[in-house]
């Protein structure tokens, strides 16, 4: 019988201390909130790493309901960073996490350079946390958020300061409203992250015709599910070929084939966030679909798939 393929990868290689993933499956942030709910459903420490909700300084009440239109192949939410702020995390979630063996990687959202620097401090030392997410692509808060994500100096600055106050592990999420995703890739590997994720949501919006006004509360949100794989996949694709740090694909995943499809364009790993909503346990469905894949093809190691559509001749 063939032993079980080696699925753990590791996301933060120029790192000290690294950070290894059990198998490349993640569940993507403000999807399954601090994770704690989430695993009364499905069997959480098999997943290869939960990203928590972006997490604020200060509690934050998010933005005017309603704040999700479901549109053809995807959502639009405009959540607006509903969250319990950094100090409730600290105290009522991390001791939880610390209990998990699934590594718990912190979403952090702001509006100012010194807020994401506060936040990154706050979780110095603090048990349960394996790693930092800086959000720099939220499309649906007034102030912050993307703005950093499409402006290469400043994601530069935020990158650059959120590490000189971390050892954790730096993983930083890009949006896809950026002109050139690869520029501002290779703007925050120069500026110390150990990781990018990528995508965050597109700008969007919809219309109640009959109401004659827009559907969501905050008026535009951000767009999101299988409608946004290709553009996530290409981004993916593109910027792999020009970052050594780990790329984290994110967009649009519903399945196991699409979760092989951001590997082989590059990504190290995965993040699973829309279809979560509609099937809570499709996260472990696809981990074993990938499983499947490389005992069907007599793989040993998902490291092995990495990138390899990238140099394919067709
Ligand atoms: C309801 C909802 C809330 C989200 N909240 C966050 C968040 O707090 N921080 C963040 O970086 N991304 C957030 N996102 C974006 C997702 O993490 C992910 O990047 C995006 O939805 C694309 O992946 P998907 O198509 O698999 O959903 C949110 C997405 C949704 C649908």
């Amino acid at each position: 019988m063939r032993k079980s393929p080696n699925l753990r990868v590791q996301l933060a290689p120029r790192h000290p201390k690294g950070l290894v993933l059990p198998n490349p499956v993640m569940i993507a942030a403000g999807i399954a909130g601090y994770g704690t709910e989430y695993a009364e459903l499905v069997d959480i420490q098999k997943l290869g790493a939960v990203v928590c909700k972006g997490t604020t300084l200060m509690p934050r009440r998010g933005n005017a309901q309603p704040r999700l239109v479901e549109t053809p192949g995807g959502v639009l939410n405009s959540v607006g960073l509903e969250n319990t702020g950094i100090d409730a995390l600290i105290e009522e979630k991390a001791p939880i996490w610390a209990r998990w063996q699934v590594p718990v990687i912190v979403n952090v959202a702001g509006e100012t350079i010194d807020e994401y620097m506060t936040v990154a401090r706050k979780l110095e030392g603090v048990p349960g946390i394996s790693g930092i997410e800086l959000n720099i692509s939220c499309p649906n808060i007034s102030a912050g958020g993307m703005e950093f994500g499409v402006d290469c100096g400043l994601a530069v600055q935020v990158t650059s300061v959120v590490k000189a106050v971390t050892k954790l592990p730096l993983i930083v999420k890009l949006s896809p409203s950026a002109t050139d995703i690869r520029e501002i890739a290779l703007a925050v590997e120069e500026a110390g992250a150990d990781a990018i994720c990528l995508i965050n949501t597109l700008r969007g919006m919809a219309i109640d015709v009959d109401q004659r006004k827009p559907c969501l509360g905050n008026i535009t949100g951000g767009i999101s599910g299988s409608l946004i794989k290709p553009v996530a996949l290409h981004m993916v694709f593109e910027t792999a070929k020009v970052v050594r740090i780990p790329v984290i694909g994110c967009g649009g995943i519903a399945c196991a084939e699409d979760a092989l499809e951001f590997i082989m364009a590059g990504a190290t790993a995965v993040q699973i966030g829309t279809a979560c909503l509609t099937i809570p346990e499709v996260c472990l469905t696809i981990l074993e679909g990938i499983r499947h894949f490389m005992l069907d093809k007599g793989l040993d190691n998902v490291t092995d798939l990495i990138g390899a559509a990238q140099h394919s001749d067709c």
